[in-house]
């Protein structure tokens, strides 16, 4: 090798150990210190000294991220040692009798780790010399699938176990057992996108990961938001042949006295564990954690399906042992399910603002996991034909999060009559108006000359997220409507005090301060206008996007597509939407009337900002106007970070509708509180 090889072999030796490290304080850490683009700099230059110099390459290179070609079948793969399962229970009873086994094994005080359960698929990764060496499913057990190439692709499975600042060597041999998962905000986007290309949306996130992590073709789960969390050590060793006779000596499970320290053990060689780990001293303190995180469970971006307790002392684990199926160490003290089998009473049809007819299933009234549930949505035609339920069914529903709840599937029921299927109507079930067929849509043809789509739109305009007019709510505005106060958005800057008087429930100060705050609303950022056109796919983000990028409506409604699309963030899809939108004669002439009646749309101050540097947040509750991984995005744009649970050093928490627990502590911790609404302000600050 030349000197200048050297050189450049040293070079990317540097490049690989900083891409790392970025990469864990990116995906493990959630704490990134460098920009996007200076990650792309540094990748890039990687990447091209290992085309020019392909001997360079290493297969733990983080380059080596992007997929392999496809497999025409998964290989069978033995475990280390068998992956067995856990003893669950929902009930206190069955938990403190497993309490008092394990009591009765162990001499002295009891000492529990207790963590969430995580409810996605369970993954073996095994590191041989520190190197990803593969990844197999759980299977049956005792052998599961190979799944190396999938395994690769996700960004918080390390390729390399880190070394640097480790009190511990790197063992020959290390199996580590977790689980991978895909966020419910990454699910619900997937889903999104999934629905408006025409393909069926994935039942839960849990499916959705099995379903990426068994791909034949490892670049498609590339392209799946997956997340690996790292909770137990099947087996682990070192092996030194440091004598001259090549004698080698093992340490083998012995190495840790405690969970807590074989836990660390896992963290400082890069891997990512569960938040809210925590080391309870008895069976009521691990009681009151299942029930502070089946409080927080909505708030969680992940699903749970409760909590675990580990022994944390190794030694007495031996003594203990297991049975075939799970070791008598550990247990999974599980939620309510929120998944319910319940009768479908009939079949409706909703009509959406932008037209799009919903088949809802109505129930009768259920409790899943602590919330009465009376209907669901069933998607679509196609979903609806693929699932075939009928009036009369049995089926079973579940709720994921804020996810709304869903139609699983029908529960057979041999030997009983059903009745007829369901037939999406030819006509809109509200205006009369013929209906349009697109992909597996079915759309009513009408625009705002359909009521119900007049109502959800003008909702849409004045929620939040958009104008934020007070006292104007889904019930006022459908009077307005009813009345026929209101024919089209622009009318409402029209409508007087004594107009509203005429209104069910409006006397004289209701109707004043309504009208105000209609007319004081003509002045508001441009952004929140946008927001609140509802173009189809433009959310908060992109409203906020658009604005900053155009600065004006006018400028924004002349926009091309192909300038559309220079724009970071908006691809082909969305571009020819929001085209799509201003050229739409019925459209246009509606935003032109809304703009008559004199609006002041206010540009987002121009200027890139690191304002929030240094600054962490937490959130709880639902948002209204904004998701959580727009939010993230956003807070981390500006330099913040979002972390998951509230301490002293949280800088602000962040409470939506329905907030939990942590709404409370942060009251405790002296953590400023935001609203939704005070959130969006620190933003545009
Ligand atoms: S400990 C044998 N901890 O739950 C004990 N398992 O129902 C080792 N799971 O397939 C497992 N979250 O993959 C443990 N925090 C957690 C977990 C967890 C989810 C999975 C595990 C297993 C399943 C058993």
């Amino acid at each position: 090798m030349t000197a200048s090889e050297g050189e450049v072999r040293r070079r990317a030796d540097r490049l690989r150990a900083e891409i790392r490290r970025h990469d864990h304080l990116y995906h493990v850490e959630n704490r990134p210190e460098i920009s996007d683009g200076a990650y792309d700099r540094l990748f890039r230059e990687l990447q091209a000294i290992e085309e020019e110099f392909p001997h360079l390459l290493t297969p733990d290179s983080p380059t080596q991220r992007v997929g392999a070609d496809p497999l025409s079948e998964l290989p069978v793969v033995r475990h280390v040692v068998p992956m067995l399962s856990l003893d669950s229970s929902e009930t206190e009873e069955d938990l403190r009798r497993f309490d008092e086994r394990v009591r009765k094994a162990v001499d002295g005080p009891v000492e529990y780790l207790v963590e969430p359960k995580l409810d996605g698929s369970s993954l073996e990764v095994v590191y041989v010399d520190g190197v990803l060496d593969r990844a197999v499913t759980r299977g049956n057990g005792v052998e599961g699938e190979g799944v190396t190439e999938n395994a690769r692709t996700i960004p918080s499975v390390p390729l390399r176990l880190r070394a640097d600042r480790d009190p511990l060597p790197i063992p020959s041999l290390l199996a580590v057992r977790g689980e991978v998962l895909m966020y419910l905000s990454s699910f619900e986007e997937l889903n999104r996108g999934r629905v408006e290309a025409g393909l069926e949306p994935y039942a839960n996130p849990r499916n959705a990961a099995a379903g990426a992590l068994r791909q034949l073709d490892s670049r498609i789960t590339r392209t799946r938001p997956l997340e690996f969390f790292a909770f137990d050590i099947l087996d682990v060793t070192w092996t030194t042949s440091a004598t001259e006779e090549g004698e080698a000596s093992a340490r083998e499970g012995t190495a840790f006295d405690t969970d807590e320290q074989a836990v660390e053990a896992l963290r400082s060689w890069g891997l990512r564990l569960p938040d809210r780990t925590r080391k309870v001293a008895d069976i009521d303190e691990a009681i009151a954690y299942h029930a502070e995180f089946a409080r927080d469970r909505d708030d969680l971006d992940y699903e749970i399906d409760g909590v675990v307790l580990k022994l944390n002392a190794l030694a007495p684990r031996d003594a203990l042992g297991s049975t075939s199926h799970h070791p008598r160490w550990a247990f999974a003290f599980k939620f309510a399910p929120r998944q319910e089998v319940t009768r479908l009473e009939r079949i409706t049809v909703q009509v959406g603002r932008t037209g799009k007819l919903t088949p809802l299933a109505l129930l009768r009234p259920v409790e899943v996991g602590g919330v009465t549930v009376s209907r669901a949505s069933l998607h679509n035609r196609e979903e609806l034909e693929r699932k075939d339920v009928r009036a009369g069914d049995l089926v079973r529903i579940q709720r994921a999060g804020d996810v709304i709840p869903q139609v699983v599937e029908r529960v057979e029921e041999p030997g009983r009559a059903r009745s007829e299927a369901f037939r999406m109507p030819e006509e809109c079930p509200r205006c009369g108006a013929a209906v349009l067929e697109e992909g597996p849509f079915v759309v009513c043809s009408n625009r705002l000359g359909c009521p119900a789509q007049l109502e959800r739109g003008i909702e849409h305009f004045v929620s939040r997220g958009g104008l934020d007019i007070e006292g104007l709510g889904s019930e006022t505005v459908a009077l307005l409507v009813g009345e026929d106060l209101v024919r089209e958005p622009a009318d409402l800057f029209d409508l007087t005090p004594d107009d509203l008087l005429k209104l069910e429930g409006f006397a004289e100060t209701r109707s004043q301060k309504l009208a105000a705050a209609i007319q004081s609303a003509r002045k508001t950022e441009l952004a929140r206008f946008i927001y609140g056109l509802g173009i189809p796919e433009v959310g908060a983000t992109v409203a906020r996007v658009l604005a900053g990028e155009f600065r004006s409506l006018p400028k924004l409604r002349e926009a091309t597509p192909e300038r559309l699309e220079e724009v970071e963030g908006i691809g082909p899809i969305m571009s020819e939407k929001i085209t799509g939108f201003f050229n739409d004669d019925a459209r246009a002439a509606s935003v032109d009337a809304i703009l008559s009646k004199d609006f002041d749309l206010i540009p987002p101050p121009e200027r890139e900002s690191r304002a929030l540097e240094g600054k962490s947040f937490v959130f709880t509750g639902r948002l209204d106007s904004i998701t959580r991984s727009e939010a993230k995005k956003r807070v981390g744009s500006l330099g913040g970070r979002v972390v998951s649970s509230v301490s002293s050093a949280t800088g602000y928490l962040v409470r939506g509708e329905r907030a939990g627990s942590k709404a409370k502590k942060a009251e405790e911790l002296n953590v400023p509180v935001l609203d939704e609404q005070a959130f969006l302000r620190l933003l545009e600050e």
